[in-house]
């Protein structure tokens, strides 16, 4: 099969298109026929070895994992013996990130407990949007405890992968949505639900006079305290994003019960929940640019530029 393998640490372009054996799907996994990928934060941060001490668990000299890639949907291919949710031919949709990646290839093998049938109102395009953005979005709001009606929450980079499922699933929880985006993205951010908007390129949304239940930071450009400051009384952040190691020790050190650092782990679980809430029509993906396979290098190129409009996704087939 073609898979894109990673042989090095360095910029997409060391990304290199290559044939590679058909993996073989143990006990517990399930063959995929990936049909289309979306690329993610974690895809480019793995592939330069960024932050350095990530090699520390990523491979010290050389990376560990030879094919990257997270989200993936695509047709089951065939099962391990275990398996018995799925059958050949079913449409599924996973994340691949506590698995060993292997996303950015015609076929991937991974444990049944991280996919979940493929919401019938997407294509395997928007599929692939959703599992590591959405769920994020998901465990970041949801990591104080549930959204409450009425409740103001504040997302900071809510026109990106995350920020943009979270504006969606904060409304679909029945909060006040305060957006945090650049100009020219206001009314992209309206039309996922947004009841306020704050452009940051002109206002800060700390020094404002609202003060928020809830913060998703999906971007992790903020001070422990500036996120303090914009708090209601009570109010909690999340902060899921970082733009820098020292802005990230400082959730580490400074955070607490208040203000926290969140890493998502998908599972069935939150995937089929957000089949629920897609098939309701509550969330939509909103794909930014489609690429063809053999130019996934210049899809996270693009990412890495850090203004994606939500998802960026490869064709496979
Ligand atoms: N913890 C986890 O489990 C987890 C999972 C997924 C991602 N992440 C992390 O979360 C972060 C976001 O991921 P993503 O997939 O959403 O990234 P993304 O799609 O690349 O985010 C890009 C968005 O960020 C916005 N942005 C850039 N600078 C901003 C600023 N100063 N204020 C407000 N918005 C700003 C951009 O809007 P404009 O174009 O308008 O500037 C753009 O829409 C990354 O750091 C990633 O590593 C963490």
């Amino acid at each position: 099969m073609k898979a894109f393998v990673h042989e090095r640490y360095g910029p997409p372009e060391t990304l290199r298109m290559a044939e590679v054996d058909k993996p073989v799907p143990n006990a517990d996994e399930v063959l995929v026929k990936v049909l289309a990928v979306s690329v993610n934060a974690a895809d480019w941060h793995v592939l330069r070895g960024r932050p350095l001490f990530s090699r520390a668990t990523l491979g010290l000299r050389r990376p560990k994992h030879q094919i990257l890639g997270v989200d993936v949907a695509g047709q089951v291919e065939a099962l391990g013996g275990d398996v018995t949710r799925f059958k050949p031919g079913d449409e599924v949709y996973a994340n691949l990130l506590d698995h060993g990646f292997g996303g950015f290839a015609e076929y991937v093998s991974a444990p049944g407990d991280v996919m979940a049938a493929k919401p019938a109102t997407l294509s395997f395009e928007e599929a692939a949007a959703v599992p590591m953005a959405a769920v994020t979005a998901l465990q970041g709001l949801g990591h104080h405890g549930d959204i409450q009606p009425g409740q103001q929450v504040l997302v900071n980079g809510a026109t990106g992968g995350v920020g943009s499922f979270a504006v969606q699933l904060a409304k679909a929880s029945g909060a006040e949505v305060t957006a945090v985006t650049s100009t020219r993205n206001l009314e992209l951010v309206r039309s996922l639900g947004a009841d306020h908007v704050v452009d940051y390129t002109t206002t800060d949304f700390v020094a404002g006079g609202r003060r928020y239940d809830r913060i998703l930071d999906t971007v992790g450009n903020r001070s422990v305290r500036d996120l303090r400051r914009a708090l209601a009384e009570g109010g909690k952040a999340a902060v899921t994003g970082f733009t820098s190691v020292r802005r990230l020790l400082g959730v580490s050190l400074r955070g607490g019960k208040d203000v926290a650092q969140v890493q998502a782990h998908v599972t069935a679980k939150e995937l089929e929940l957000l089949s629920e809430l897609i098939q309701a029509g509550k969330v939509r993906p909103q794909i930014d640019r489609r690429y063809p396979f053999a130019e996934l290098p210049a899809a996270i190129a693009y990412l890495e530029q850090g203004h994606a409009r939500a998802k960026v996704v490869a064709e496979v087939a």
